[in-house]
């Protein structure tokens, strides 16, 4: 029998396992942090740990480590107990309930979700898939009732078709679907991506659907959106279904996002090469700016069955993708905007604080490992009192990419045309053409580049700003010790950047290493959290982010389990100041093969919303405990089906029991 070819789908293997397409010798983080702190510090760090492992029991460890959390750390909430399993678990006291479900109605007039019935149709009136960035925009100011506005970043056929096979490469450790999918599949894919808009209301202390909320709405990778800011109408956008070069269809792999100021909704675009397959034309102009992206990636069958994700008979599409594109909720027929002006890359997510002097600066992610870190600044001020006002500010502002340097400093370097190198001298003959090759332009500037940038979240609390960075299994061996090259970059680690004066609109700011990821118990390891953390309490691999409304961070994992780290992703609390800093407390976990998404606090701080993203994925770690996965087997998959059973992509809405705030 012929083995079918196995593909790869970049942005649900947890290395994100492209590869690395940054060509350029612009410094690595891990080269900065490596010089800036001496290897007799790093030494001393793991010889302290090692010294407590020989003369203390791990048991006694574990008691003593929960005496001095419950101590100092900010979070006074008992710690869960880290693990595996197919359930989801939150700590002692609170209820962790299911408030969207893959397929659940979100209209009256939505079918129920049959898994044995799925169609283009049905789904585009259902909650979709790979639930990831979760927004809360409030009705008219109400901390209980509101707008849930929810990513769905990408698809798992394998996870939901029955006859979709998942193979395993030789290795044991890649996983990929065997395609083709049909065309009417490849539909329902297209409709389960995009994001949701849900009306809920909390009643008797939970949360509820409002199906008949007049606001609620479905976007998916076919609606029709405009492209604004510089790149609007430019050549290079233009294609036969749109020559105007303003109009698109849809938006692809919505990682994070987030919500503005004035109440609209923004979408990251993040893993856009999959979708695209075929052959440029020979000597194509786009080839080095594809290339730069890893387009095409050929990871879905889109390009089969619709031409405009086939290079060879549409080379300009993918050009239209990989924005930041924004979305007014308050209207259900607004055309949603993809705001050139923001760059194009991976994007990861798009959070925002008000700057000193009005203007809006939002925190972008490119995650890609060896990419970089970015901040937008509007050129505009926000007004608090007019919305309407505010709606067109993200197509004029100045993008800015990060260089860090040893002295513990940072500086936004900003990426406009004419300035430094962005000139046509390098090919660029307007800010169109920068913004459109946003890397390209960033390489030039010498940006330095990251171990795989996440979600980055600034709190208004103290004006510091956090970046996720994942992992970096690329990462070269001289750049950490030597007996431990994965040490630092396997499991991540996490910057805290102080802008000067305390104003995001500043160029130049501090820069610290909060947390550096990993068992700390393992000194080779060389991780970085606070002695107070337990044995439950540490993490890898942090994703996405999240600042309560007392100014403290809690931080989602992405990519840990048997393997990497013997736990599931979950939900972490972190302590940031004081001699607590560092410490970190497992609050809530996820079911096997899934990562953990989200999280939002209600503005009341009485809910946190998290996002079950991908729950099953990975079959081979369910031999984890002794069973093999229904996920598995398309022949067993869904006749047992129950609507309860953790396979389906999930929002969990968090509250403590008898009420009150998560965590005080
Ligand atoms: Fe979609 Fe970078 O995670
Ligand atoms: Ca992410
Ligand atoms: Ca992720």
């Amino acid at each position: 029998m012929t083995q079918p070819e196995i593909r790869f789908r970049t942005s649900q293997l947890e290395e994100n396992d492209g590869p690395p397409v940054n060509p350029t010798d612009n410094r690595t983080m891990g080269e900065i942090i490596a010089a800036r702190f001496s290897r007799r510090d790093f030494l001393r760090g793991s010889l302290a740990v090692s010294a407590i492992a020989a003369t203390v029991s791990p048991l006694a460890l574990v008691a003593a480590d929960e005496a001095r959390a419950a101590e100092v750390s900010a979070f006074k909430f008992d710690e869960l107990e880290a693990g595996i399993d197919d359930k989801h678990h939150v700590a002692p006291g609170y209820d962790a309930d299911v408030l969207l479900r893959w397929g659940d109605p979100l209209f009256t007039d939505s079918p129920e979700f049959d898994p044995a019935k799925q169609t283009a149709g049905a789904q585009a009136r259902q909650f979709g898939y790979n639930n990831d960035y979760i927004g809360y925009i409030p009705i008219e100011g109400s901390d209980e009732h509101g707008l849930l506005v929810v990513n769905h970043e990408y698809t798992n056929p394998h996870l939901m078709f029955p006859g979709i096979v998942k193979i395993v490469d030789k290795d044991g450790k890649k996983a990929a679907e065997v395609a083709p999918l049909s065309k009417e599949q490849v539909d329902v894919e297209m409709a389960a991506h995009g994001g949701s808009i849900v009306e809920i209301r909390k009643e008797g202390g939970k949360w509820q659907v409002v199906r008949d909320g007049k606001l609620n709405r479905r976007i998916m990778s076919t609606t029709e959106m405009a492209l604004s800011g510089p790149v609007a109408g430019h050549d290079r956008v233009k294609t036969n279904a749109d020559p105007s070069g303003t109009k698109v269809f849809g938006t692809l792999n919505n990682c994070a996002g987030g919500v503005t100021p004035w109440g609209t909704y923004v979408m990251a675009e993040e893993n856009i090469h999959g979708y695209f397959s075929g052959e440029l034309p020979e000597g194509h102009k786009e080839a080095a700016n594809y290339k730069r992206l890893g387009i095409p990636e050929g990871a879905y069958e889109w390009g089969a069955h619709y031409d405009r994700f086939n290079l060879a008979k549409e080379p300009n599409e993918p050009n239209r993708f990989g924005w930041v594109v924004e979305v007014d909720v308050n209207d259900p027929n607004s055309v949603p905007r993809k705001r050139t002006a923001m760059g194009r890359f991976k994007h990861e997510g798009a959070e925002s604080i008000v700057t000193k002097d009005g203007r809006v600066a939002f925190y972008l992610g490119d995650d890609e490992r060896f990419d970089y870190v970015y901040k937008f600044v509007t050129k505009g001020t926000f007004n608090p009192n007019d919305r309407a006002a505010n709606m067109n500010l993200l197509d004029e502002g100045t993008l800015h990419v990060a260089k860090f340097a040893e002295d513990g400093s940072v500086e936004w370097m900003p990426i406009v045309f004419g300035e430094g190198p962005l000139t046509a001298e390098n090919g660029f003959a307007s800010q169109a053409d920068v913004l459109i090759e946003t890397r390209r332009a960033a390489d030039l500037l010498g940006a330095t580049k990251m171990d795989r940038p996440e979600d980055i979240q600034p709190n208004a609390g103290n004006g510091k700003v956090y970046v996720m960075l994942t992992n970096n299994f690329k990462r070269k061996a001289d750049q950490v010790d030597a007996a431990n090259p994965r040490a630092a970059n396997a499991f991540g680690h996490i910057i805290e950047i102080v802008e000067d004066g305390g104003d995001c609109a500043a160029t130049k700011g501090k820069w610290d290493v909060l947390l550096k990821c990993g068992d700390p118990s393992v000194a080779d390891v060389g991780a970085t959290f606070s002695t107070a953390t337990t044995a439950n309490g540490w993490f890898g691999m942090p994703d996405n982010c999240a600042v309560d409304s007392a100014g403290r961070l809690w931080v989602a994992t992405d990519g840990q389990g048997p393997k990497a780290t013997g736990r599931t992703d979950g939900l972490w609390a972190v302590d940031t100041e004081g001699a607590a800093r560092a410490t970190s407390k497992l609050f809530f976990r996820v079911p096997i093969g899934a990562e953990m998404c989200g999280p939002l606090f209600a503005p009341d701080d009485q809910t946190a919303f998290v996002a079950v993203q991908h729950p099953g994925d990975g079959g081979e770690d369910w031999e984890a405990f002794g069973r093999p996965s229904y996920y598995e087997d398309p022949s067993t998959r869904w006749p047992d089906f129950k609507p309860d059973m953790p396979v389906r992509p999930a929002v969990v809405a968090i509250t403590k029991q008898g009420g009150g705030k998560i965590a005080v």
